[in-house]
């Protein structure tokens, strides 16, 4: 992996430790520690005709081994093909006490420059094809708290994950909307619902792909877009779906230093546009004469960036984007000059940057699912799952080294996974 990132051994070795102490003091308030994950890599990636290997940080048994699985399967139909929106982001602004809705709404709306002017607060963000690119008002009529209005401002946050771009922005143009509308500021803030801001994969795989020993390829297509059809029309089984989609997604955005928590309120926000939480996913069978495949696509708002935040100044994440080739040049070689600012490295990776990062994420989500569905439409989870589930109950039980699969192999013969019996097979 190293080789193939280009590694320099400085920086496998700072995969190895992570943050340190001082770094940790700096990200958060209060530290008493570190707190490190297993960061694997997903195999396998073919998206848009070039291979990935994809650093995901995770702590569930399984999820690595089952994305990789599901990607080597995806190959057999061309890879995931990917696409994005451009990165535009919400910022909300929340007018209270305002006398004459309609009147406020014209003003606002004629007031476009204007806003959008004040709204400019990122130099170098305007200097790189984004900033404000649009204002919108909407009516809430009947709150609990009465009428009010709400702008949203739209800002293109280019490679950044925008959080800050957008409520800097929505702060400074309160006042004037304030003085258009007559009314109060609130709240402002940025929607975490970045509808606006996409990612989606698709893959299209052949029913054979899924032949084995056991099954027949053209059942278990049906049953994975059986499988579909139950998450679109039942939320209880849909928060199980979207779950497993995020396994892999949480898993890249974490290893990445992007806010996953942001990215997972967007995804299931969006997940009930229609009034009904459902599926994130469409799977279904497509047929010609004989030949069956399965086609799958996940679409969802997806504000991820590749500067600024921990994107850059967690050591592991700088590496986890160079990894997938989406860090600037020499932006992690030691030794390569003075450090540049954000809107140089920007300017360099915009072509593959965030957008990128985002459609590969897409592109994990929708192949954690297609591992997902397809051990539930077939052999069920549990079987794959028990081998790494029965190491870990081994390691709690205080098994060490090769004590670990010794216990763990016995506790799967025998069917039993439980720490007791564990213990017991350690005494003896
Ligand atoms: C487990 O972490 C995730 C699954 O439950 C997802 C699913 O049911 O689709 C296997």
């Amino acid at each position: 992996m190293s080789k193939w990132a280009a590694l320099t051994s400085e920086e496998t070795a700072v995969l190895a430790e992570s943050i340190g102490s001082e770094q940790a003091d700096m990200m958060i308030e209060n530290v008493v520690g570190r707190y490190a994950l297993p960061l694997g890599i997903g195999a396998n990636f073919l998206i848009d005709g070039r291979d990935y290997l994809i650093p995901m940080a995770v702590e569930e048994p399984s999820v690595v081994a089952a994305v990789s699985a599901a990607a080597l399967l995806a190959r057999e139909g061309g890879g995931f093909s990917t696409g994005s929106t451009d990165p535009v982001m919400i910022a909300q602004i929340q007018l209270l006490d305002v006398v004459d809705s309609a009147k406020a709404m014209r003003m606002i709306l004629a007031s476009r420059e204007e806003i959008l002017d004040c709204a400019d607060t990122s130099p170098s963000l305007t200097r790189l094809g984004g900033g404000p690119k649009g204002v919108e008002v909407r009516q809430l009529p009947d709150t609990p708290a009465g009428p009010m209005l709400i702008v949203h401002l739209l800002i293109d946050c280019r490679d950044a994950m925008g959080a800050n771009a957008a409520n800097t922005a929505a702060e400074a143009v309160a006042p004037l909307l304030e003085q258009l509308s007559g009314g109060r500021a609130g709240l402002r803030i940025l929607s975490n619902l970045s509808d606006r801001r996409r990612a989606w994969a698709e893959v299209e795989i052949p029913a054979a792909a899924f032949d084995n020993d056991a099954y027949d390829g053209k059942d278990v297509v049906r049953g994975i877009a059986e499988a579909n059809a139950f998450a679109f029309a039942d939320s209880y089984r849909a928060a199980t779906h979207n779950k497993g989609i995020f396994n892999g997604i949480d898993a890249v955005l974490l290893a990445t230093g992007n806010d996953w928590r942001a990215v997972e309120a967007g995804a299931h926000a969006w997940a009930a546009r229609d009034g009904q939480y459902r599926a994130l996913t469409d799977w279904h069978v497509r047929a010609c004469g004989k030949f069956e495949s399965l086609f799958g696509r996940l679409e969802l708002p997806m504000a991820v960036g590749i500067v600024g935040g921990a994107t850059q100044s967690h050591p592991s994440a700088r590496l986890a984007l160079k990894i997938l080739g989406l860090a600037a040049k020499n932006e992690t070689e030691p030794g390569a000059g003075s450090r540049r600012s954000d809107e140089e490295v920007s300017a360099e990776t915009w072509h593959q940057g965030a957008r990128r990062l985002s459609e590969i994420v897409a592109a994990v989500g929708l192949a954690q699912n297609l591992a997902a569905l397809r051990a539930l439409a077939t052999t069920g989870i549990q079987k794959g799952h028990m081998r790494l589930h029965a190491r870990q109950v081994a390691v709690a039980a205080g098994a060490e080294g090769e004590e670990v699969e010794l216990v763990a192999r016995q506790l799967v013969t025998e069917g039993k996974i439980r720490l007791e019996r564990a213990r017991e097979l350690l005494q003896k």
